[in-house]
C-alpha cells in the first residue's frame, strides 16, 4: 500500500517537475528540489501508514474505556478523567505547533546542505582546477553545522513535549489514584473495582501517550508533504492554448516579427527583432557573444514567450500550436551539448527511440564520428559518463549532432555546434549538414566562425538584442558595415573585400 503511494506520487512530481519551464529549472537548485521530494514522498509513506493503521483503533480504545468510567464508576471519575484529556490535547497541540517552524526552518538548512554538496559534486572539475576542496568543505561544514543547530534544538523542543506529556499523564494517574483510594476508604468501592480501575487507566494511559507522539509524527509528515506539494503547485506558464493545432508537414517558413523578450523585467534582452526565414532556406545568425543569438532559437522553440511580437511557422503563432509538435519538427544541436549518462548508442538512439542498429549506425556516419566510435574498445557500448564528460567537447557534439540527423526534421537549428571541432571535422560536418539540408530543410545556423557560413541564403548580424545588417555574404561584404569588419578580423586581411 504505501509503497504503491509512494511510486504514484514520485512518477506525478516526477512528470509534473519536467512539464515545468525552463524558467523553473534555471532559477531552482536541483539538490534542493531532489531534497524537499525525497522527504515529501518518505513522509507520504509514514502518513498512510498511520491512517490506515493506528488511529482509528486507538480512538475507538480510548472512547470504550470512558463510557465504562461514565456508566460504572461515580461522576468524578469521568470528570477528572475529561479535564485531563482536554490539558492533555491543548498542550500537545500548542507545543507541537509551536515547534512546526522550527521543523520548516531545518528542513530549508537542510535543503541548502544539499544544494551546495551536489552543485560542488557537479562542478568537480572547476573545483579540482583551482584546488578549492578545502573551501568548498569549510562551505559545507558550516552549512551542516547551520543545519545541526536548528535540528538540535527542534529535538530538544520535541523531548520537552515527551517530558510534559509524561508529567500531565502522572499526574492523572496518580490523581485518579487517590479517587479510587478514596472511594475505597470509604467503603463505595470493593478491593476489586480499585484493581479494576488502576487496569483500566492502564488501557488508556498507552494509547493516549501513543496519540501524542502520532500527533507530533503527523504534523512532521505534514510539514515535509506541504514542501513537496508546494513544487507540485508552480504554474506552468508556457502552457498549450485550448484547441492548439499540431504543427504537422510544416513547411518550414519561420517569421519572427517584432520580438521583444526579457528573461528578467529589469534586462531587455531583445530589443524588436524581426528575422524572415523562408521555406527551405538557411539563414545564419552572427553577431558578439551576448547579442541575443541562442535567445531567439530559445524564443523559436517556445522554451520561453515572447513579451511583444510574435513568432510563426508557415503563418501561424507559435503559441497556437501545441508544444510537442512543435518540438517535434525542430531538431537542435546546441551549445553546450550535454549527453545522458548512457551508452554513445543510447545517447544517439534518444533522438529517435525506435531507431534500429543500422538508423544508429548511418546517423553515426553522417555525423562523421562512426569512426572514431568504432576505434573504441567497446564501441558502440562505450559509456560516455555523467553529462557526457568521458567524451571530449568535438565528440560530444558530433554525437548531439548524430542524434540529431536521427531524428530527422524539417527545421533544423545549430547553436554554435561545430565550434568545438577541428577544422577538418568542422568541414565534414558541414558537408553533412549540406547534404541534408538540400532534402527540404530549413536550417537556420548560429555561428562564431562566418567562414562556415559564407554560402548561406542569408546571413543576419545581430548586436545587443537588434538586427543591425542582414543580407548575403556577398552583399554584406560589400555594404563595409558591421559584418565585413568581423570578417576581416577573422580572416586576416585587414578592411579588404573577399
Ligand atoms: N536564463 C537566463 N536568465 C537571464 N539572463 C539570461 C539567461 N540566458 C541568457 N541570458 C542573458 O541574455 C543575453 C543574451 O544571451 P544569449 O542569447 O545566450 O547570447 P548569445 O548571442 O551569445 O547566444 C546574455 O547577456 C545573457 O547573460
Ligand atoms: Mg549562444
Amino acid at each position: 500500500m504505501t509503497v504503491g503511494i509512494k511510486q504514484l506520487i514520485s512518477l506525478d512530481v516526477f512528470n509534473h517537475l519536467l512539464s515545468l519551464p525552463v524558467e523553473f529549472h534555471t532559477d531552482q537548485a536541483t539538490g534542493g528540489v531532489s531534497r524537499k521530494v525525497t522527504r515529501g514522498t518518505g513522509a507520504l509513506s509514514s502518513l498512510s501508514f498511520f491512517l490506515t493503521g493506528n488511529i482509528l483503533p486507538t480512538v475507538i480504545e480510548i472512547g470504550l474505556v470512558i463510557a465504562i468510567f461514565i456508566k460504572f464508576f461515580p461522576p468524578i471519575f469521568a470528570a477528572v478523567f475529561g479535564v485531563f484529556v482536554l490539558v492533555y490535547v491543548t498542550f500537545t497541540v500548542v507545543v507541537t505547533n509551536r515547534r512546526q517552524k522550527l521543523l520548516l526552518e531545518t528542513n530549508k538548512r537542510d535543503d541548502k546542505g544539499s544544494e551546495q554538496s551536489i552543485d560542488a559534486l557537479m562542478n568537480y572539475e572547476t573545483v579540482k582546477y583551482f584546488t578549492n576542496e578545502d573551501f568548498e568543505s569549510k562551505r559545507y561544514q558550516s552549512t551542516l553545522e547551520k543545519w545541526a543547530d536548528t535540528a538540535i534544538v527542534s529535538n530538544k523542543k520535541g523531548a520537552n513535549l515527551n517530558m510534559g506529556q509524561g508529567l500531565i499523564l502522572t499526574a492523572d494517574l496518580t490523581a485518579l489514584l487517590a479517587l479510587a483510594v478514596r472511594e475505597y476508604l470509604n467503603g463505595a468501592a470493593t478491593l476489586g473495582d480499585f484493581v479494576l480501575i488502576t487496569t483500566y487507566l492502564n488501557r488508556v494511559a498507552i494509547p493516549l501517550s501513543f496519540l501524542g507522539a502520532l500527533y507530533r509524527s503527523l504534523k512532521q509528515s505534514l510539514a515535509n508533504v506541504d514542501e513537496m506539494f508546494k513544487l507540485m503547485e508552480v504554474e506552468n506558464d508556457v502552457v498549450d492554448k485550448e484547441g492548439a493545432s499540431e504543427l504537422c508537414c510544416t513547411k518550414g517558413h519561420i517569421q519572427i516579427k517584432n520580438v521583444e523578450f526579457a528573461y528578467k523585467k529589469d534586462r531587455q534582452i531583445l530589443k524588436g527583432i524581426s528575422i524572415d526565414i523562408p521555406s527551405h532556406t538557411s539563414v545564419a545568425l552572427v553577431g558578439a557573444s551576448g547579442s541575443g543569438k541562442s535567445t531567439v532559437s530559445k524564443l523559436l522553440l517556445r522554451l520561453y514567450d515572447v513579451d511583444q511580437g510574435m513568432v510563426t511557422i508557415d503563418g501561424t503563432d507559435i503559441r497556437d500550436i501545441t508544444q510537442t509538435s512543435l518540438r517535434n519538427n525542430i531538431g537542435v544541436v546546441a551549445q553546450d551539448s550535454i549527453l545522458f549518462n548512457e551508452s554513445i548508442f543510447k545517447n544517439i538512439q534518444y533522438g529517435k527511440p525506435d531507431a534500429t542498429k543500422e538508423e544508429v549506425y548511418e546517423a553515426a556516419k553522417l555525423a562523421s564520428i562512426n569512426e572514431l566510435i568504432e576505434g573504441l574498445p567497446q564501441g558502440y557500448d562505450t559509456e560516455v559518463g555523467e553529462r557526457g564528460v568521458k567524451l571530449s567537447g568535438g565528440e560530444k557534439q558530433r554525437v548531439a549532432i548524430a542524434r540529431m540527423l536521427l531524428k530527422n526534421p524539417p527545421i533544423l537549428l545549430f547553436d554554435e555546434a561545430t565550434a568545438s571541432l577541428d577544422t577538418k571535422s568542422e568541414q565534414s560536418i558541414q558537408e553533412a549538414i549540406k547534404t541534408i539540408s538540400k532534402g527540404g530543410k530549413t536550417t537556420i545556423a548560429i555561428a562564431h566562425r562566418l567562414s562556415t557560413i559564407v554560402d548561406f541564403d542569408k546571413i543576419v548580424v545581430l548586436d545587443k538584442g537588434k538586427v543591425i545588417e542582414e543580407g548575403t555574404h556577398e552583399e554584406l561584404l560589400n555594404s563595409c558595415g558591421a559584418y565585413q569588419k568581423l570578417w576581416a578580423s577573422q580572416s586576416g586581411v585587414g578592411t579588404a573585400n573577399g
